[in-house]
């Protein structure tokens, strides 16, 4: 075969891959991003009851930890992508595998021991697992190097560490890894562990990937009824944040570095909240220190159940249930990482990917 077909080949591949149009994305990580995985596993962190879903699409319950949609499927739809399947889901096979997958699963953190009490959820190791599986599948059905490009090209978004601090490091009292370590020695582990799974999202073919600081955990209704008095954030849960988010940074500024490409792109969504969270009023919210669906002070006690008290305007509340923004909030969110300056997004916005990837 001459040089000239080969590269005609492989022009060709790269054309037919294009003509789809359309770029693949996947997601990792924790409830705030889970679309169903959990909804099909004997699991107590599920989202299958109404008022679940009360303002999605079809009013239903889809094991998303929202009112209606939540920021993958934002992200979605600005970009014009299908929304992507639960991975667990039976309808992901076929021409559906093109469009990427959700492997998030409520609970999980970077640590193995984070949400145990949860019983069977696909931690994060898991969950990469399952993309090298989906990776075969897809091989299968648009050949190696088809499905290599697929994922080279695709966008990802990993959202976690929430959970080692809220469900593993607070969950109770003189906790295992409250003893083991300071909270500081804490974050250095965590940012360690982070690392080694961010590579292994680069090993596996992630070439653009959206990381996700935490958010604001000491100001969410949860922790309000639980731990504050007058309605302020509780300051240990915002040390923990201030600590952790810095240190993402500069790990993933390192990683990159190391790599030499900007692959990972850390959004600032600690920032992304305090906006709404400082200002409700100006993002057209009520309160964002009570949630629209819960019971107790804050609505913040326990979970969002077919009996809590509900909100009859979801929009008007930054906080859904007493962990998991409103489907609004999410919508603030996912406008910043489009679109956000560089103190949200480091190296850059969404537009600036999407603008920077069609030209390569
Ligand atoms: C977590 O589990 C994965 C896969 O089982 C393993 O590779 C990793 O080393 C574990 N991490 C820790 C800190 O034990
Ligand atoms: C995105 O980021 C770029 C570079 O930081 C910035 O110039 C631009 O204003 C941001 N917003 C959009 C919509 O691109």
């Amino acid at each position: 075969m001459g040089k000239g077909l080969i590269i005609l080949l492989v022009v060709g591949m790269r054309l037919l891959v294009c003509a789809e149009g359309k770029r693949a994305f996947f997601v990792f990580g924790d409830s705030l991003v889970d679309s169903g995985n959990n909804d099909f596993l004997a699991t107590t962190a599920r989202a299958d009851a109404p008022p679940y879903g009360i303002d999605f699409p079809t009013r239903k319950p889809t094991g998303r930890f929202s009112n209606g949609l939540n920021i993958p499927d934002l992200i979605s739809e600005q970009l014009g992508l299908d929304p992507t399947l639960p991975y667990l889901s039976p309808l992901l096979t076929g021409d559906k595998l093109l469009v990427g997958a959700n492997f998030a699963s409520a609970g999980i953190g970077i640590l193995n021991d984070t949400g145990f009490q949860f019983l069977s959820i696909i931690h994060i190791y898991k969950q990469l697992k399952l993309f090298q599986h989906y990776q075969e599948r897809l091989s299968a059905h648009v050949g190696e190097e088809g499905a290599r490009q697929l994922v080279n090209e695709a966008l990802i978004l990993i959202t976690l560490g929430g959970n080692d601090f809220v469900n593993n490091y607070y969950l109770v009292p003189f906790s295992a890894r409250s003893r083991q370590f300071s909270l500081p020695d804490y974050v250095t582990y965590l940012i360690s562990e982070y690392r080694q799974v961010l590579r292994r999202v680069y090993d596996l073919g992630g070439r653009r990937v959206l990381v996700t600081g935490t958010g604001p955990m000491g100001c969410v209704p949860a922790e309000l009824a639980m731990k504050s008095r007058n309605g302020d954030c509780d300051v240990e849960l915002q040390r923990a944040a201030s600590l952790y988010n810095p240190q993402l940074v500069d790990m993933i500024k390192t990683l990159n570095h190391d790599i030499g490409a900007d692959v990972f792109v850390a959004a600032n969504a600690y920032q992304m909240h305090m906006d709404f969270i400082t200002h409700p009023q100006a993002y057209g919210f009520v309160t964002s220190k009570i949630a629209c669906c819960g019971q107790g002070p804050y609505n913040g006690i326990g979970l969002c159940t077919p009996i809590s008290n509900l909100c009859p305007n979801r929009d008007l509340y930054a906080f859904w249930d007493p962990f998991h923004p409103s489907e609004k909030a999410n919508r603030i969110i996912v406008h910043q990482i489009l679109t956000g300056s560089t103190h949200y997004m480091h190296p850059f916005n969404l537009t600036t990917i999407m603008a920077l990837d069609s030209t390569t």
